[in-house]
């Protein structure tokens, strides 16, 4: 299929601060704790998840400092993950005052996925590359993931609706910018190591990756949780996932497969307006 790069924006850094008004609700999220808590567990993951991108491509400047155009477009993706990582962590902040104990969450997952895995890898795989190619290869993976989530945020209205006003702010903005860069570790991928093989596995890794610490982030801050009700959990959660699957469902079934085709390129997926749109008229500097 030919790509679609006509209405494709640049990844532009934007200055941004949001602000989280204290005492934050604590259930925030369509007054379902598991959806809060699925939520919050973003908030947690994605920090350090955008740091492992940022050096995952920068693994490869020798590959794309040569080509003006491809390290301008990346200096502007690892300037908009910097940003992004830096406005969710403000939150957890909130979360430490609500008692949900964030830090555990986040120290678990610190040290089995980046000191752990990935830092056992990239010393194990040294020989051709291969460790920093795998963690290269999980990010494209994982832009993938984030392109189609985000997706999802801006065409289902009814997903933020009813978020407090400046947690609809971050998410819509995270949402465009990942838009906006889908392409760029995919293109820094292509001119490092073409293979196909090395893409799959990527996302295999991915997928693995993001459900279960998704996952493990939700049950642990459910758990910390001292307001919520053991007997209300299986209704939250029940609600919870119907939600998740009718507004997510339909892009992630439709989307993740295009990943499988030799010849896919996110520029395929033809949703560069959408963030066009939302940004439009938003004074980010
Ligand atoms: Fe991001
Ligand atoms: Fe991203």
């Amino acid at each position: 299929m030919a790509e679609n790069n006509s209405n494709k924006p640049d990844a532009k850094i934007r200055k941004v601060n949001f602000k989280f008004e204290k005492p934050f609700p604590k259930h925030w999220y369509n007054d379902n704790p598991i959806a809060t808590h699925f939520m919050n567990a973003q908030h947690l993951a994605f920090p350090d998840g955008e740091k492992f991108f940022i050096r995952s491509v920068k693994a490869f400047a020798d590959t794309y400092k040569n080509d003006p155009e491809l390290k301008r477009r990346v200096d502007n993706f690892i300037g908009q993950e910097g940003t992004h990582f830096a406005e969710h962590q403000k939150f957890w902040d909130i979360m430490e005052d609500q008692n949900l104990q964030p830090m555990k969450f986040v120290n678990v997952y610190r040290n089995s996925a980046w000191e752990g895995i990935e830092k056992w890898a990239r010393k194990k795989f040294v020989k051709n590359n291969v460790g920093n190619k795998i963690a290269l290869s999980v990010t494209v993976a994982l832009e993938h993931y984030t392109a189609m989530l985000a997706e999802s945020g801006i065409l289902n209205e009814d997903i933020t609706e009813k978020m407090p006003e400046e947690m609809k702010n971050l998410f819509m903005w995270h949402a465009a910018e990942e838009i906006e860069h889908k392409s760029i570790p995919f293109d820094v991928l292509k001119k490092v190591d073409d293979s196909y093989a090395l893409r799959i596995g990527g996302m295999v890794l991915a997928t693995w990756g993001l459900w279960f610490y998704l996952g493990l982030g939700t049950v642990m801050l459910t758990h910390n949780d001292k307001d919520i009700k053991t007997k209300d959990i299986p209704k939250h959660t029940f609600t919870f996932l119907k939600n998740f699957r009718r507004t997510f469902g339909g892009t992630l079934a439709s989307q993740f497969g295009q990943y499988f085709k030799r010849d896919f390129h996110p520029d395929q997926i033809d949703n560069y307006h959408l963030a066009v749109e939302l940004l439009k008229g938003k004074n980010y500097a």
